[in-house]
């Protein structure tokens, strides 16, 4: 049989390089959709056999049907990405090119916010702005030809906004008790890429890491792994959290939601939603044939994150 032809959008992403590099391990011909394609991927050369590299931006519809009708892609994976119509007409310039099959990258929030598609609040902005792609997808292709893979959170996430007080060993942290399932990026990558080329009967694909951890138990565990010491300070009002943010770059409503989202969070979406909590685990295992990486793991194989 030929080997299909799949489209990766924004593989020097963390999720989507792994999803290219799966799928190439597959089998499949693997077109790297970058918008500057002189970029380096980790893992991936210039000229290596099996890939090849387009430009195209995923807010940009001309660039997406250039790059599907000169490569004759099938399948795609996509992120989702800002953009004024949430990528409607972007994923239209997908199918009228030739996209027979989507895999697009979610959000388990969407469940947290009522799982009602149609009726979730543009205030709740990540969950709405996942489920605006996914009823553009629901429309456009079908039920049949697409497949949201709705992730927990990432295990990077302690690093996104305390990366360098972790490095430094000295972090003000909001809401400690915050807990997540710390999903790693390599796992949803595998996942993506193995049914971006095999398919999948799920029409919903929710991943989990395999154990909820609070924003201290995390920054404890990198102490551990990697012997060393981390002091710990607790910021401890909201107003205090959001200047801090603020801080760090983050305009102030997002800022504002970031912190009230925290504070909320100490009851942890195992213990929210224990049946959607231990499928999102077990698809790891099925789809990947490894069980889902354990934060300790995580922070074991990407030591260079925390140093
Ligand atoms: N954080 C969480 O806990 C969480 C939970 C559930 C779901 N998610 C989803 O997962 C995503 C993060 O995944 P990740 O860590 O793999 O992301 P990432 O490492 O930040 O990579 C995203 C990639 O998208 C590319 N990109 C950005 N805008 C683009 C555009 N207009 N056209 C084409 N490519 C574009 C960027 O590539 P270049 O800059 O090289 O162009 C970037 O490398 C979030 O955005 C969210 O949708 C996150």
């Amino acid at each position: 049989m030929a080997s299909p032809t799949v489209i990766v959008f924004g593989p020097t992403g963390n999720v989507a390089r792994v999803a290219a590099i799966t799928a190439r391990k597959h089998g499949a011909q693997v077109v790297l959709a970058m918008r500057d394609p002189s970029k380096e991927i980790n893992g991936i050369r210039h000229e290596e056999n099996g890939y090849e590299r387009v430009q195209a931006d995923l807010t940009k519809p001309d660039t997406i049907r250039e790059a599907v009708l000169k490569t004759g892609a099938k399948k795609a994976f996509i992120y989702q990405v800002h953009s004024s119509d949430h990528l409607k007409s972007s994923i239209e310039a997908l199918k009228e090119a030739g996209i027979d099959f989507v895999v697009f990258m979610s959000s388990f929030t969407i469940v947290d916010a009522g799982g009602d598609l149609e009726a979730i609040s543009p205030k709740e902005h990540i969950p709405y702005s996942h489920a605006r792609v996914e009823l553009s997808l629901l429309e456009v292709f079908g039920r049949e030809h697409f497949v949201p893979i709705r992730s927990g959170s990432l295990a990077t996430n302690l690093m996104m906004f305390n990366g360098q007080a972790v490095r430094n060993g000295h972090v003000s942290l909001w809401a400690p008790e915050s807990t997540s399932d710390c999903i790693s990026a390599d796992d949803l990558g595998e996942v993506a890429g193995t049914v971006l080329v095999n398919g999948s009967d799920k029409k919903i694909i929710y991943l989990f890491g395999p154990e909820p951890l609070s924003q201290q138990k995390q920054i404890e565990t990198v102490a551990r792994v990697l012997q060393k010491d981390i002091k710990i300070d607790t910021i401890s009002t909201e107003a205090e959290a959001v200047e801090a943010y603020k801080a760090k770059g983050l305009p102030e409503a997002v800022a504002r939601l970031i912190a009230a989202n925290l504070a909320q969070n100490t009851k942890s979406f195992a213990a929210r939603e224990p049946q959607i909590y231990r499928e999102g685990v077990s698809n790891v295992k099925e789809i990947t044939g490894h069980p889902s990486t354990s934060f300790q793991d995580f922070v074991s194989s990407n030591s260079h994150l925390f140093q």
